[in-house]
């Protein structure tokens, strides 16, 4: 690669709603208030067009990913409130079929639960109980599932009209009949044999359903694409970057390409070869009050603008931004970008919330849109137009000192230039990532899960970047330790963090935090009653005062969530569901940041209820020993090189340093280490390749996987030296 300024991060790694609005949940729900279910419900997943519309008059459900279209994750169910929280325990816990990270948010209609897993697995479980309706696995493949960036997650299912839709990591979208979970059609919506994979919640709009997909890190060019929700025929696709010869595509996206967008990128870089990026991989939100789909796009692909785009200074229009287009046919109708000519993976992919805020003039109502992406800065726009309302950091920042009078970020030089090591606050992480927030009309605050976790970027010192099938063009290593001690990892845990940050829109300003010591906590649920609930990385369901952030009831969970709790009501009893297990953005990449051991976990949904008497499930029990499996092999710089070619070929599914965060096996633990064979076979061979872990013979020389393997075994002693891990025993460690 041609990197002449390359970068790389000190962790490595890559790195929401109500047209509700004012009618939404401020009153305490009664059948007149409601007016009742929209209409009967005989059928299985019996979701119309009106009920859609109308989700928020129908508490007891959780119709769509957000609770209604305008997502604001607030609900006006009040049984669960602060004088009954302390009889809140466990109604009924489901494990998962097939292990890994979980992060979605469950569909509740009239008394069936519909969830995704991991590997994009289907369950239909009955709401009251748990029990297994029918479970759909559409078989992804280890081959697949190895192009992804953050594991084989999946935020979401959608219902309609009798139909579940989910859409698959290997990018098809699938309608699931609802009673049996029979495929009723299946597209494929990818060219897959590009990196492209799907984690995201696909929504669903006047008799449409709409998809995006991921990618970027690996090298594709972003769309979203709407289909026939009953026969799966396509309706119109958007890209959102051009595509490499700047000619028409014969999708939505032509004319405002030709108009606008084509000129804000130059005629060559990576970008023309490695797709540009801008991939709509989370947050798609239609906008009933005015008709139109609202699109949250993601970072350039490669990251590194410079080397993207070398010839023009362009903005890179849409990558960045939020999108406006036209529900029925796609049309442009406006953007507004977070992040011009993106270099930092600041991604506007992030959930954003519809409202109807004090903010016209007079303190008129006003429909606005929020976001809080990656950047830092909490944005109010116009739904309507775009029009910038307001921009303010709701997290420290590095890289920019606030908005210009034109809306465009000011940005700190350094940041982009890169003359000197430059320490990245927000980290490509991000302030705010994929983790739902929530906005309760009531208290008029925003409640969002925040990050805090900086990103080092600096110039490779003119050297090429080791072989890596990532496309980020910085460099993963550069000027890591081989040894990691206990100092620096105490330094880097202390530079990370998080919090519940309740957010006055209005005010721009925040109201109060709850601080967490780890980033990537859960997203939340607003509830009429006055609480706000969250589960963390710590292992817990926290309920907390809306108003002041107090801590009032708190719940042990297994594993460390990610996924946003939702609550419904069956029978006359509201539940209060979240989906337990390991699973955030690159959650696999910062085992490093866990002061504790963390260890594999099953995906599991656990519902709670007044009076419920359920108990905790048994964490799992893998029965690996935190010892070295191999005495220490190869010299020190031959444990060098494995760093760089660890960092550069195994980290973002592994963990930095070689610790993992419990999504994967622990390298370091890992009885693989133990015989040349035996890593040649999974290493190189691809022995585990069903599972995801490609063999790399095709791309590493042996040279390079022998390397690897010394430095995760020096990595594993090194821990054994700090305290972390126990010693074998002396004839535990077979020779070699
Ligand atoms: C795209 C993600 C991904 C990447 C990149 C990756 N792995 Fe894996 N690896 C996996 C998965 C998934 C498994 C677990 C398979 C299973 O469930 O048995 C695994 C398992 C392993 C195991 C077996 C561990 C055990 O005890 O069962 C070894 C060894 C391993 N990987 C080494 C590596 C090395 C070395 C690299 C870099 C050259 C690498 N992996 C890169 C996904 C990845």
């Amino acid at each position: 690669m041609n990197n002449t300024l390359g970068w790389m991060l000190l962790l490595g790694l890559c790195a929401l709603v109500g047209g509700c609005g004012g009618e939404q949940a401020n009153t305490k729900p009664t059948a007149e208030s409601t007016g009742g279910p929209v209409e009967a419900s005989p059928g299985a997943g019996n979701i119309s067009r009106a009920r859609l519309e109308n989700a928020s008059r129908e508490p007891e459900q959780w119709l769509t990913y957000g609770g209604s279209y305008d997502e604001t994750r607030h609900s006006a169910l009040t049984k669960i409130n602060r004088d009954t929280l302390s009889d809140l325990g466990i109604g009924w816990v489901y494990e998962m079929k097939k292990p890994r990270g979980v992060e979605a948010t469950p569909i509740v209609v009239d008394g069936t639960m519909y969830v995704s897993g991991a590997w994009s697995v289907v369950y239909a479980l009955d709401a009251r109980s748990g029990e297994e309706l029918w479970v759909y696995d559409p078989g992804v493949s280890g081959e697949a599932a190895a192009k992804g960036c953050c594991d084989v997650v999946n935020r979401g299912v959608a219902v309609y009209d009798g139909k579940v839709y989910v859409g698959v990591f290997d990018g098809r979208l699938e309608a699931l009949d609802a009673s049996t979970g029979e495929v009723v059609w299946s597209q494929v919506t990818v060219d897959q044999s590009l990196p492209y994979t799907i984690t995201g919640a696909p929504r669903v709009f006047k008799d449409k359903v709409i998809i995006g997909n991921g990618g970027a890190e690996l090298g594709v060019r972003g769309y979203v694409t709407a289909y026939d929700a009953a026969t799966g025929e396509q309706a119109w696709r958007f890209y959102t970057v051009p595509n490499p010869n700047k000619e028409p595509d014969g999708a939505a996206s032509d004319a405002i390409f030709a108009q606008l967008a084509n000129e804000t990128w130059g005629d060559t870089g990576a970008w023309t070869t490695e797709g540009g990026g801008g991939t709509v991989w989370d947050t798609i939100v239609y906008d009933a009050a005015n008709d139109q789909v609202l699109l949250g796009v993601g970072n350039g692909s490669p990251w590194n603008a410079q080397i993207r785009d070398p010839d023009s200074n362009g903005d890179n229009l849409f990558l960045a931004s939020i999108v406006a287009v036209d529900a029925d046919t796609g049309a442009y109708r406006w953007h507004y970008q977070t992040t011009p000519r993106d270099t930092w993976d600041y991604t506007a992919t992030q959930p954003m919330v519809l409202a109807d805020l004090p903010l016209g003039p007079d303190g008129a109502d006003r429909r606005v849109v929020m976001q809080a992406p990656k950047n830092g800065f909490f944005y109010i726009l116009d739904a309507a137009d775009g029009e910038l309302i307001s921009a303010t950091p709701f997290a420290e920042m590095s890289w920019a000192t606030g908005i210009d009078e034109n809306g465009r970020p000011i940005e700190v030089p350094e940041a982009r230039s890169l003359e000197e090591d430059f320490v990245m606050l927000p980290g490509p992480t991000g302030a705010h990532n994929w983790h739902p927030m929530s906005y309760n009309p009531d208290t008029g605050l925003v409640y969002i899960p925040t990050n805090v976790l900086p990103g080092l970027f600096s110039r490779p010192d003119g050297e090429e970047a080791p072989e890596s099938n990532w496309n980020i063009n910085f460099r993963e290593d550069a000027g890591w330790p081989l040894a990691m001690p206990n100092e620096m990892l105490g330094e880097l845990r202390s530079s990370a963090g998080g919090a519940l940050l309740a957010w006055d829109p209005v005010k721009a300003e925040p109201r109060w935090a709850v601080p967490f010591p780890v980033p990537f906590n859960g997203g939340t649920l607003s509830l009429a009653s006055g609480l706000v609930f969250q589960a963390n990385k710590g292992g817990e369901l926290v309920a907390y005062d809306a108003e002041t952030g107090a801590r009032v009831w708190s719940h042990g969970l297994v594993g460390g969530p990610g996924a946003a709790p939702v609550t419904y009501e069956v029978d006359g009893e509201q539940y209060m569901a979240v989906l337990s297990g390991w699973g955030s953005t690159i959650a696999m990449g910062f085992g490093l940041l866990f002061e504790d051991a963390v260890t594999p976990e099953l995906g599991r949904v656990l519902a709670f209820k007044l009076g419920g008497t359920g108990t905790l499930p048994k964490p799992l029990d893998m029965g690996i020993a935190r010892t070295p499996k191999s005495p220490l092999l190869g010299d020190e710089a031959q444990q060098l090189h494995g760093l760089s070619m660890y960092a550069a070929n195994c980290q973002w599914c592994h963990g930095a340093f070689a610790i993992s965060s419990g999504v994967l096996p622990d390298l370091r633990w890992s009885a693989v280490t133990a015989t040349d064979t035996g890593w040649d076979a999974v290493v190189r061979d691809g022995a585990l390749s069903a599972q995801g872990m490609m063999g790399v013979a095709d791309r590493l020389s042996k040279e390079d996987t022998d390397a690897i393997r010394a430095y995760v075994v020096k990595q594993a002693w090194d821990a054994v030296a700090r305290g972390d891990a126990d010693a074998p025993g002396d004839d535990a460690v077979a020779a070699n």
